[in-house]
């Protein structure tokens, strides 16, 4: 059974044909990284308007790849929240309208739950029960799954996302959007132990907190500033905003690649203990690490290297299921469809939508 997958949560513009939950026959993604990354960030309503231009020729090409026409596929999944609603609304009212005209089921899927199942698209597989971390640029949570549409929620982030907090930072760098790649290169040719960023840990706690750790880099560079240790005559100069230091300062690039890697540190610590203890609270040995962020190279080993001491399975999808994709939306639908969990043309996106 083919279902036509489509994402349009955030910025980027996906459509994806999956067979059975669990084969990717094609899965298109459309960046909009150069229209956003001047500003820094999303801008939500460039956002919306990149999704009206690019949802057609995307699907159209999901379909070409798949070798399919739309009489092939069984069903359509739409993302429908959590996420920007501009966005949100793009894809859903693009999903009513092709279920209306071509008579097809409508599946609606949680953008998390999308995540969680990003790992079902490789081989292994998770069995249940596991545990689900999912850290993105808009979410941290930590889950324990006994099944498909069994979730509960160990923790969530308390004000960043973990993903966030590296787009922050690497905006107070003066690096580029999104930040969590850039941060990744720079932090494998820096030193992790340069500085002593906090970790915020929260004992007795699955909730995450980040939005300190990236107030004490700012801070940091405050202080380098104010030391005036380095000035705008040195070469290899990396900041002169006056926003973030004072003017006399300068960051220069070996000291960026020692905050990137100190900052990864610290973020780094905290997934990988989280995780951890869910393992012995919960006693399960199976974990999943989804999201834009499990990406990243030094949380991805980490990551293994904990399962390997507490004798863990650790599933974490390859890079580009990582990062927003429609694959794992059609493969979430899929088992809304089993269960037989259809929308009707009344679906309406949200913005905020718990799992
Ligand atoms: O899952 P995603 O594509 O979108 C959301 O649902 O939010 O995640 C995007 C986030 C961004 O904040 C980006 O900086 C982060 O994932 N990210 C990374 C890496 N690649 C993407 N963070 C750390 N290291 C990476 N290699
Ligand atoms: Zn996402």
């Amino acid at each position: 059974m083919l279902i036509l997958g489509i994402d349009t949560s955030c910025d980027d513009t996906a459509a994806a044909v999956v067979e059975n939950g669990a084969k990717i026959i094609s899965n298109i993604v459309s960046s909009q990284t150069d229209i956003h990354k001047k500003y820094g960030g999303i801008v939500p309503e460039l956002a919306s308007r990149r999704h009206i231009e690019m949802i057609l020729p995307v699907v159209d090409e999901a379909l070409k790849g798949a070798g399919a026409g739309f009489e092939d596929v069984s069903a359509v999944a739409v993302c429908h929240g959590p996420g920007l609603i501009g966005s949100l609304l793009v894809g859903c009212s693009f999903a009513k309208a092709l279920c209306f005209s071509k008579n097809i089921p409508l599946l609606a899927v949680n953008h998390l739950e999308g995540h969680m199942f990003s790992c079902f698209l490789e081989e292994p597989h998770p069995g249940f029960p596991f545990i689900s971390l999912i850290a993105s640029g808009g979410h941290t949570s930590l889950y324990r799954v006994d099944g498909f549409g069994k979730y509960r929620e160990l923790g969530r982030t308390r004000d960043d996302a973990a993903g966030e907090a590296y787009d922050k930072v690497s905006k107070l760098l003066g690096l580029g959007y999104p930040g969590g790649p850039i941060i990744d290169k720079l932090a494998s040719e820096g030193n992790p132990k340069a500085i002593d960023f906090p970790r915020p840990y929260l004992p007795e706690s699955f909730d995450f907190s980040f939005s300190g750790l990236k107030t004490a880099v700012l801070h940091y560079l405050r202080s380098q500033g104010a030391k005036g240790q380095n000035t705008i005559q040195d070469t290899g100069c990396r900041i002169q905003d006056k926003n973030i230091v004072n003017r006399e300062s300068c960051i220069m690039d070996h000291d960026i690649k020692d905050i990137a890697a100190s900052f990864q540190a610290c973020m780094v610590d905290v997934l990988v203990r989280k995780a951890e203890w869910a393992i012995k609270k919960e006693g399960i040995r199976r974990v999943t690490l989804s999201g834009g962020v499990s990406a990243n190279s030094e949380l991805r080993k980490r990551m293994k290297e904990m399962g390997d001491e507490r004798e863990t399975e650790i599933f974490i999808p390859s890079v580009n299921l990582c990062t927003d994709n429609a694959a794992m939306i059609a493969s979430a639908g899929y088992h809304h469809f089993l269960n037989k969990d259809f929308a009707g043309a009344g679906l309406n996106p949200k913005a905020y939508l718990p799992l």
